[in-house]
């Protein structure tokens, strides 16, 4: 097969080419996938991309050998799966490569954040300042509650980090695993009950239609006074303008902000203001980030929790796994679809039991 892979680099780029079985060729970009990128290859079989790489159906118009893509990562809100899929695309992606991984990301967010580590560092590094200021007085973790939203790989692991801390933790999912609660020593109660008791929110669900926007204006409301919200998962799960809202009134008391709504846009702002469409949701977006980055309290990062040496390395064996299961099977590895069918058959929402 003829694999074009984007958004990567050079590291990963000698890795594949070491790895790859030889009957296959490789293009690399290190820019996330545009359809003019591939004009003068439509013999292009299969796409290896990563989450900048927007993909729906009429992007891939001009590739008529295309017949898989598959996303180098878990979540995969990023293709237009439904499209994709009814174009007979098979669609490939990579759970579970580093469940830790993301987790001890969201655990360091967490404690820049209560304990002001850049704002400090910061500080010292523009005016060598060592002055302990007043704005540097954080607050303990040991006996504060925790609320992890979404108890799959990664929330799973965000309790065990929690549970060494001797945090007490709720959680919920709608989709329980009541044996874990047990095994791990945290309780499942319903998402109003987790917002209103947690000093911290940790945010772990996969981004589709019913996790759009899961923490908004009400749910905002109900958090305690001063909590924190940490968000690795996808930024659209929070309506941002309302997180802004929270924090510019202290109900927030801080962030830990991995992933942003519209990040495409803020990643690529000279060819967006150049080509893009600059509908005004991706406007409002783009200010409300810029916003976002500047305020006290908040951290924001380019979504980089995935991002180790040894996570790299796993997601890649994954990927090339999948390419090599579709040239074998037509099917790949771990195949979107499959994992779709179980998601879809969770319940949208509404509480569980304790
Ligand atoms: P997972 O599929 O193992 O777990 C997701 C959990 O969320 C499941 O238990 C599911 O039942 C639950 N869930 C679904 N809808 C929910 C809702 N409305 N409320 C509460 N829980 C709900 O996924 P995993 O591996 O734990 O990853 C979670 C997400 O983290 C991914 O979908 C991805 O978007 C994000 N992620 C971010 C990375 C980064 O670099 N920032 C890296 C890897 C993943």
């Amino acid at each position: 097969m003829n694999i074009a892979f984007f958004e990567v680099k050079n590291e990963e780029k000698e890795y594949i080419i070491q790895h790859l079985p030889h009957k296959h060729t490789a293009l690399f970009f290190t820019e996330p996938f545009k359809p003019e990128l591939l004009k003068d290859h439509a013999d292009i079989a299969a796409l290896s991309v990563f989450v900048q790489s927007h993909i729906n159906a009429s992007d891939i118009a001009a590739l008529p050998n295309l017949k898989l893509i598959t996303t180098r990562s878990t979540g995969f809100d990023h293709l237009n799966i439904s499209e994709l899929s009814q174009n007979g695309i098979a669609l490939g992606y990579v759970p579970g490569y580093g469940d830790n991984t993301v987790a001890e990301f969201a655990f360091g967010l967490l404690l820049a954040v209560c304990r002001k580590i850049t704002k400090a560092n910061a500080r010292i590094r523009l005016d060598g300042d060592f002055e302990i200021h007043e704005d540097y007085e954080g607050f303990d973790l040991l006996g504060k509650t925790i609320g992890i939203v979404g108890t799959g790989r990664i929330g799973t692991h965000m309790i065990r980090i929690a549970n060494g801390f001797g945090m007490r933790v709720l959680a919920y999912d709608p989709m329980p695993k009541p044996e874990l609660s047990h095994e791990m020593n945290f309780t499942y109660t319903s998402l109003d009950n987790v917002l209103a008791q947690s000093d911290i929110v940790s945010l772990h669900v996969p981004y589709f239609e019913q996790t759009h926007h899961l923490i908004n204006k009400n749910a905002f409301s109900k958090m305690k006074q001063g909590a924190i919200l940490i968000n690795t998962s996808r930024g659209a799960v929070v309506d941002t303008a309302a997180m802004l809202e929270a924090l510019q009134t202290r109900k927030l008391g801080g962030a830990g902000i991995d992933v942003l709504e519209g990040e495409e846009y803020i990643t690529d702002e000279r060819s967006f203001i150049l080509y893009g469409k600059q509908a005004d949701q991706s406007v409002k977006n783009i200010a409300e980030n810029l916003v976002l980055v500047d305020m006290p309290n908040v951290i924001v990062t380019p979504h980089i929790a995935f991002y180790t040496k040894e996570a790299l390395y796993r997601i890649l064996d994954t990927d090339m796994k999948n390419i090599a299961s579709f040239a074998q099977t037509g099917k790949p590895a771990c195949d979107i679809m499959a994992s779709r069918r179980i998601v879809s058959s969770a319940p949208s929402s509404g509480p569980v039991a304790t």
